[in-house]
Order: structure tokens, then sequence, then C-alpha cells
């Protein structure tokens, strides 16, 4: 038997021609299958595939996921790992660096950070003219996008310092727009940052501080933020990631791209959901409703929200340490009566033979806001928390995006079946 070839051999019965595509770390390049054509008129064979279902848009060393399995690695340590020992900031470090700080090289990105908290004014002023009643990622959004209009260096992408003082300045914002979001929701005046407080600290006290004259956030409430923050760090080519990427190869500033990953995040399918979840728990109610509402389900009537995902077809890894993580955390400040009725509905679903046999678990979000909840956080808040953990992730892979020579200015193709060329009929011509 001749030495079997990273290749395959494809003929098209069209023209008889056969044609040898090279396969390269399980993929064909889109590209190859140009030259398969029927004369020398044909533009050449495209790929078709709507939402990417089956398509790499990019090599990638950020992060690794078995969706099989249930594994999910960052830089290659796994999920449960840099959940128990580290921290997010290191974890923000380790994904946009490729490898974890030293002692000196975490205290110099955590001094960073803490020293770019602080917004313009003009934000908070653009913050304060939002209705009252607006939705805090509407704001989140809008507001990423107005940093471009203050950091008109960012637009420098060729310098690599240039990019990383931008990624401080992101990483270290977000958590400021999301609690000025809260505060100017609940008509709470805005609390400043508090530079002796950690990441997840000082966001608490941000959220949260009252006329005490210094905010002790609560150590369990603040370590069981910040272990969520890793959770959510990234997530390979997910929608925000890839509206990220998509945006940012146009070399527009990190800021704009980061309020289209915001954008993308918003939608129920995607970041949505761990608000979505609560909701459909709270319309639940009770036990003794949830067959009804997985039979609602299993017609389509309706989504399980929190359930199932693009590439998990096993237990979501992140939902197994958000599982134990919520009781660490009602332990602390009271059970989420919600929490019953999740670990029942996730029992009756998992043994069902509709959500079983289309490989449907509970993912990051099915629980994650059942403890924002319980920490006191209003329901359209949670997304705007997925997306302070997720902000690393979006500059990681923009990063890695913008250095990748391979890379251009992302521009799909299409399958055009409008109509043919017709001439145009004057109003007066026109029914
Ligand atoms: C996140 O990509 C990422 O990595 C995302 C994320 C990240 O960290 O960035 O992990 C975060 O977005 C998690 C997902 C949060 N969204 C939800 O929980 C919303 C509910 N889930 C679904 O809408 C859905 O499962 C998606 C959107 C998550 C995935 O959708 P797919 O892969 O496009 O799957 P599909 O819609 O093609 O569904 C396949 C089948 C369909 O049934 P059939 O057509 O085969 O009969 O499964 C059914 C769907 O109807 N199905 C569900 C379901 N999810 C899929 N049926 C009921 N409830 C659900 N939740």
């Amino acid at each position: 038997m001749a030495d079997k070839k990273d290749s395959l051999s494809i003929t098209d019965n069209r023209t008889g021609k056969s044609y040898e595509l090279e396969v390269t770390d399980g993929t064909l390049r889109a590209m190859d299958l140009r030259q398969i054509k029927v004369d020398d008129n044909d533009f050449g064979l495209m790929s078709y595939d709507p939402a990417y279902k089956n398509t790499a848009s990019t090599r990638s060393q950020i992060t690794f996921i078995d969706g099989g399995q249930g594994v999910l690695r960052y830089r290659g340590y796994p999920i449960e790992q840099l959940a128990e020992q580290s921290s997010f900031l290191e974890v923000a470090y380790l994904l946009y660096n490729g490898e974890l700080p030293s002692r000196s090289e975490l205290a110099e990105f955590q001094h960073s950070i803490t020293h770019h908290t602080m917004v313009h004014e003009n934000i908070r002023e653009l913050i304060d003219a939002f209705r009252y009643d607006a939705h805090p990622m509407g704001i989140l959004t809008s507001t990423c996008g107005a940093l471009s209009t203050f950091y008109p260096d960012a637009k420098n992408l060729d310098d690599a310092n240039v990019r990383k003082l931008q990624m401080q300045r992101l990483i270290a914002k977000m958590p400021t727009i999301a609690a000025y979001a809260y505060r100017h929701r609940r008509g709470l005046p805005y609390v400043y940052p508090d530079n002796d407080l950690s990441y997840a600290g000082n966001f608490l006290n941000m959220l949260f501080k009252m006329t005490e004259v210094k905010y002790q956030p609560n150590p369990v409430i603040e370590k069981a933020l910040d272990v969520l923050f890793i959770l959510h760090a990234d997530h390979e080519q997910n929608c925000s990631a890839s509206a990220m990427r998509s945006v940012g190869s146009s070399h527009t500033d990190p800021f704009s791209a980061s309020a289209a990953a915001c954008a993308a995040l918003y939608g129920p399918l995607h970041g949505g959901a761990n608000e979505a979840v609560v909701r459909m728990l709270t319309e639940i109610g009770s036990k003794s409703n949830i067959k009804n509402y997985v039979d609602k389900a299993k017609k389509g009537e309706v989504r399980l929200m929190g359930f199932g995902h693009r590439v998990y077809k096993n237990y979501d890894p992140r939902a197994k340490v958000i599982k134990k993580l919520a009781y660490q955390v009602f332990d602390e400040v009271g059970k989420n009566p919600l929490i019953d009725l999740a670990v029942e509905l996730e029992k009756i679903a998992l043994e069902d033979e509709y959500f079983v046999s289309r490989k449907l678990y509970p993912n990051v979000d099915f629980y994650s806001g059942l403890i924002y909840q319980s920490m006191g956080l209003p329901m359209d808040i949670f997304p705007v928390l997925f997306a302070i953990g997720r902000t690393p992730g979006w500059l990681s892979q923009w990063e890695e995006m913008l250095t990748d020579r391979e890379q251009k200015i992302a521009r799909p193709r299409q399958v055009y079946f409008g109509h043919g060329k017709r001439d145009y009929v004057p109003l007066s011509e026109r029914e």
C-alpha cells in the first residue's frame, strides 16, 4: 500500500479532471478549491458554510476546546486549574502574552491595570445622558465605542506597545463603565475606583459603596467574581470574538472593535443567555411546571436557555465549576431559591431523549446568573459581567489576528441567487 498522503484526491465529474488537495491540521484550504473549474471563465469552486459551522477562520494558539470531551484550556492550562489557583488578571496576562507572568511581570501588570481604571469625566457625562432605564449592555456597547474618541493614539496598530496600552486601558475601564451604568440605573452617585482594592474588589466597590468611608468587599464574593471572570475570559472563535477579529481586521482601533464584540455578546443566543436563564427559571416558577416547559422546548416553542452549545457536545466544563461556586456563594449570602429549580430542570433535561440525542448540556450561562442574582445584581447587568470577563479574550484574539501574517481584511464571498439583470421601471409605469 503506497504511503498514505495527507491529501484528498478529487475527481470533478463535470469535467473528469482529477485534483489532489492537501490536508493540513484536519482542514482543506478553501483557496485550493478555486482551481476546480469547468472552464477558464469559471471563478472556481468555493465552500458554502452558513454561520461558519464547519469553517476554521484562523489558526490560533490561545484557547483549546475539545467539545466532545468537555475540555477547555487557556494557552494549554486546564480551566479547572486556573479557576482554582490563578487570578483573573494573571489569566488576562496569560491569554494576551502566551505565558504565565513572573512575580514582577504580574505586579507590573496589576499596577498598570489599577492605574487605568479611571475614565474621562466626559465618559461619566455620556453615561449620565442615557435614559434612567437604559439596558446596561446598550450603555457598555456605546461607551466602548466612545472610548475610541478619547484615545486617538489607539489607531497606531503597528506599534506593539500602543496595542498593549489599549489592552490595559480597556481591561481596566470595563468594570468602571459597567459600575457607572449600574449606578446610573439605580439613580446613585458614581463611585470612583479605589486603588487599594483588587480588580474584583474594586468592581464591587464601584457597584455597591454607599456612605461608608471605605468599601470593604466580602472576600467570598470578591473571590467568586474573580473566578467567574476567569471562566469567561476566552472561548476561541465564539460569535463575539469573531466579531472582534472581523471588525478589527479593517484596522480600526480596538475600542471600536470591542464595541462590535459587545454588540454580538448582547444577543440572547450568546452572552445574553445568562440573563435569559434567570428570566426563564422565574417564569417556570416551580418544579411542577418544569415538564411543561421542557415539552415546549422540545416542540421548538421556546429554547432551554443556558443549554446547548455549538462546540460542547458534553457538559461545559465552566458550568461544572460555576455550579460548585454557586453553593459557596449561597453559603455566604443565602441560597438563591431558583437553584433547586435549575438543578431539577438540568436533571429532567439530561434524562430526556430530545436533549440527550442532540447532546444539549448546561453551558456557561446556565448557573452564572443565579450567582449574580444572589450577589444582589439586577438581571440586565449579567451580560455586562460576561463582557468584563471576556475582554482579555477579545483583545488576545485581536492581537493574534493583527500579528498573523496570513490574515487580511475579513471579506467573505456569497452565493448570489437573486434576480438576473433587469431594467429600471419608472414610478409612473409601476402598479
Ligand atoms: C455562549 O460559541 C461560544 O463559545 C459561546 C460561549 C462563549 O463562551 O463565548 O460558550 C457562550 O454563547 C453559550 C451559549 C449561550 N446560549 C444559550 O444558552 C441559548 C440557548 N442555546 C441555543 O440557542 C443553542 O444551543 C446555541 C445557540 C448555543 C447553539 O446553537 P447551534 O449550535 O446553532 O445549534 P442549533 O440551533 O442548530 O440546534 C441544534 C438542535 C436544534 O434542534 P433540531 O433542529 O435538530 O430539531 O438542537 C436544538 C435546536 O432546536 N437546540 C435546542 C437548544 N439548543 C439547541 N433546543 C432547545 N433548547 C436549546 N437550548
